[in-house]
């Protein structure tokens, strides 16, 4: 979906001048959120928490996929895009790291673009499992097999849903969305990819068990390996911010203007990144946080604040549940000091 919204006023103003004035994007768009955070609050929170967590040493980087053990576990770094376009960074942003599960959420948005979002609520579902990210035990239990879009059966199950003439083709859809909602092209970092296609048996095992209660919807094992692809995605933390904060602005890439994902969408993925972006740590993260996430065992998190912008801390090292133990501090923090919970009555504006 390639067009943008285009205010009759600009395209008028636009006519008489008989020229394109170099307008912001939200002049462009004609749409524009009257909440986006203030760059002098957002500098001084990020600063202080950035001061606050550097000397944070509790986690250990995933090892089950061999590349992510070799990280560099000190590497910290934190962006914040608001719906404005403002940029916000301090510290390793420029540092290129896999968005692994935080990629669920884009081809979730992917999915819905095509199916709308009760077929995908139908096919997938949208329940917390309260059990690891990658459980075989939940496809059993869990009454629709699936669970959720955001738990690695679920992912694999709605990867499979991306419709295309061949597996080339799908993944292409796939990678281009993404580029599209990060405001630029995206590649795989291919020793991820080899590393990770080396050592997925589990998915692979989760594929077929889905296919046992027909609850996959193209060959599972070629689903299993766009999956794979996707979770190898390379992103710096500023990227993934711009990604966040298009869900952030009601689907419009604040970068580009362009319409990303469709607005009635965004509700749903935002509401399935609270119910179950940090796994079987969703309910504390909800309560402590109250922002819609997504971790990935690449180290990053990604919080959305909806209509305001989006924040990404990238520390590799991770807590039992497969969170970043830094990001999820440095999120808290920011999130309390900008009053961003949002089910504060303060997050809109009550003094
Ligand atoms: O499939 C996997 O296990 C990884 N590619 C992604 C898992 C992940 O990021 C879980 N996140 N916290």
């Amino acid at each position: 979906m390639k067009i943008k919204r285009m205010s009759a006023t600009f395209l008028v103003a636009a006519a008489i001048a008989g020229t394109v004035l170099p307008l912001s994007i939200a002049a462009q768009t004609g749409q524009s959120s009257p909440v986006a955070a203030s760059r002098a609050n957002v500098e001084k929170v990020i600063a202080e928490a950035y001061e606050k967590y550097k000397g944070e040493t509790r986690g250990k980087n995933a090892d089950y996929i061999p590349y992510l053990a070799h990280v560099d576990s000190k590497l910290f770094g934190i962006a914040v895009v608001t719906t404005d376009g403002k940029v916000i960074t301090m510290g390793d942003v420029d540092y290129s790291f896999s968005i692994q599960s935080i990629s669920k959420v884009f081809t979730l948005a992917l999915a819905m673009e095509s199916l709308g979002p009760d077929e995908v609520f139908k096919k997938i579902g949208s329940e917390p499992t309260g059990r690891a990210f990658n459980s075989p035990v939940a496809v059993v239990d869990m009454p629709t097999h699936s669970a959720n879009p955001l738990v690695n059966a679920g992912a694999i199950a709605t990867a499979s849903l991306i419709s295309g003439k061949d597996k080339d083709e799908k993944w292409a859809k796939i990678l281009d969305f993404y580029s599209r909602a990060a405001g630029e092209k995206l590649v795989v970092i291919d020793e991820v990819y080899k590393s990770e296609a080396a050592s997925n048996e589990g998915n692979k095992a989760l594929s077929y068990l889905l296919a046992k209660y027909d609850r996959i919807y193209a060959d599972p094992f070629e689903s299993v390996d766009n999956y794979t692809k996707q979770c190898s995605v390379g992103v710096n933390a500023l990227q993934l911010a711009r990604m966040g904060a298009t869900l952030a602005n009601n689907g419009i890439n604040p970068k580009t203007g362009e319409v990303v994902i469709k607005s009635e969408d965004v509700p749903h993925i935002l509401s399935a990144m609270m119910m179950a972006g940090l796994y079987d740590g969703s309910g504390g993260w909800a309560w402590h946080v109250g922002l819609p996430a997504k971790s990935g065992v690449g180290g990053g998190i990604l919080a959305v604040v909806p209509g305001k912008g989006a924040i990404v801390v990238f520390a590799p090292p991770l807590d039992e549940a497969g969170n970043s133990v830094k990001a999820q501090e440095v999120i808290e923090y920011v999130a309390n000091k900008l009053n961003y919970n949002l089910y504060s009555p303060l997050s809109v504006g009550w003094k």
